[in-house]
């Protein structure tokens, strides 16, 4: 027999507990997705076969985070749970000082509330929907300041997150230093499609706002996925650790905001880690008005235990490479398909391309929105619309904004699903692209005043 010469990667771990799933049939899913009013966000979770609306939250623990669950210490204040928290972000995040949050928004309105004052500027590499909705809210307009690659979904840009800097340099010209008080730099950029930011870039930037008096606040959500595509990518950090590489992109800022649920491998829990003593201070004093005493933050003890273990694991090579590398599997197989998605693949999730999967809607049909809701009347997969509807609406006018990117986003939970439900995606999406000539789009029926995307509801156009 002739030798193998490819060698696979592999899950680096076994499976200890399985929970079922349950298969639909095309009429129940009919029933559900018109319960749902054509919102995937809307739809049970027991009617969906294989959930890839989001990575959040939605993560498999291994047995030292189930085994740290145990280990909760559930006192009110000073939770020694904490206190390993703390430590184990110091290690590997580097900053000195933290606050747990309930999740990432928690730390987001903090910051926000903060360091905003009403008629301020905050840059950013693309919005995020929660992020810039807690700008929004303490008085601030968000500024894209993202590289005009990000908003092209075939441009092959390897730090397609980049900051461009003379965007930044032009709004700081523009409104003035003392108007900027922060720019939010997302590592990975999540609406551009999972998108890394170049250790360069970062340096870049920090240098560029310390001399302007501006903070740098990473949105460090999926940090370790980009010091993956780090490594990768970018010279000089081939043989770094991943660990080295996240600390690095730390030291480029003053701070960051986190949402627990992504890259550190839990179901529930976030912060927010500081440099400065004045703004830890002020963010330990509003943590109790809004999530809780600043040992806790809206958090059980066993949550911040496992939030620590998870800082542990996510940072190793095996786990990060093989998480990284499912994404990639499903994103060769639909490219050798020709199904048109964003390029380079990214780190959490394979972007649909609705622009061109379904070219005869315009984008007030919601292609994204009717995308995802075939794909699951399909096969009983849920997606998430990432294009006009998330976008929301500008608050001066009241029109909708209309986004470059029109995206179905196929998001991956960590450590969750096998090679097989990668193929069986694959070949879900295949029946829909075959089928989407016949695609019509929908209409809005109900629009909530916030974050839209989550309640809205639809009907098909006739
Ligand atoms: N920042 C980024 C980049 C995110 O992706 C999210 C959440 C948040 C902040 C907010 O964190 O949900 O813990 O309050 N993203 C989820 C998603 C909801 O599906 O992408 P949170």
């Amino acid at each position: 027999m002739e030798k193998l010469k490819k060698r696979s990667w592999a899950e680096p771990f076994k499976i200890k507990v399985v929970e079922p799933l349950k298969m639909t049939s095309r009429v129940d899913r009919q029933r559900a997705l018109e319960e749902a009013g054509y919102n995937t966000f809307l739809l049970r979770s027991e009617d969906v076969y294989i959930d890839l609306l989001t990575d959040s939250g939605t993560n498999a623990m291994s047995d030292y985070q189930w085994a740290g669950m145990m280990l909760g210490d559930e006192a009110y204040a000073g939770s020694k749970n904490f206190y390993h928290l703390e430590a184990t972000m110091q290690k590997y995040y580097g900053y000195k000082y933290l606050v747990p949050t309930h999740q990432g928004r928690g730390a987001e309105h903090l910051i926000s509330r903060i360091l905003i004052k009403p008629g301020d500027f905050i840059p950013g590499n693309m919005y995020f929907t929660t992020t810039r909705l807690h700008q929004e809210l303490a008085g601030g307009t968000f500024v894209d300041v993202i590289i005009d690659e990000a908003h092209d979904p075939t441009n092959l840009h390897p730090f397609k997150g980049n900051v461009d800097l003379q965007k930044l340099e032009s709004l700081v010209t523009r409104v003035g230093p003392k108007k900027v008080p922060y720019i939010s730099v997302a590592v990975t950029v999540n609406m551009a499609g999972g998108q890394p930011v170049s250790m360069e870039n970062l340096r870049q930037v920090y240098s560029f706002c310390s001399n302007h008096g501006i903070k740098v606040i990473l949105d460090a959500t999926r940090a370790v996925e980009n010091a993956f595509f780090i490594k990768i990518r970018e010279k000089g950090y081939e043989s770094k650790s991943i660990a080295e590489i996240l600390k690095e992109m730390c030291s480029y800022s003053d701070g960051c905001t986190m949402s627990g649920k992504k890259d550190l491998l839990v179901n529930i829990g976030g912060f927010l880690a500081v440099n400065d003593y004045d703004v830890f201070e002020e963010a330990r004093n509003m943590v109790v008005v809004y999530e809780g005493l600043h040992t806790y933050g809206g958090l059980a003890g066993r949550d911040m235990e496992a939030m620590a273990r998870g800082i542990e694991e996510a940072v190793q090579e095996d786990h990060i490479k093989a998480r990284i590398g499912q994404v990639e599997y499903v994103g060769e197989k639909l490219q050798s398909i020709g199904i048109p998605i964003v390029l380079p693949i990214g780190g959490h999730a394979i972007f649909l391309d609705a622009r061109r999967f379904l070219p005869h809607l315009k984008q007030i049909e919601f292609p994204a929105q009717t995308l995802a809701a075939e794909l699951y009347l399909e096969s009983g997969i849920r997606s998430m619309e990432r294009g006009i509807v998330s976008a929301g609406r500008n608050k001066e006018t009241g029109d909708h904004h209309y986004p470059k990117l029109e995206l179905v986003r196929l998001t991956f939970p960590r450590r969750v699903y096998t090679q097989a439900h990668c193929d069986v995606t694959a070949e879900a999406v295949e029946a829909v692209y075959e089928n989407r000539s016949r695609v019509k789009g929908l209409k809005m029926v109900y629009e909530p005043k916030y974050l839209r995307f989550f309640q809205a509801r639809f009907e098909p156009l006739s």
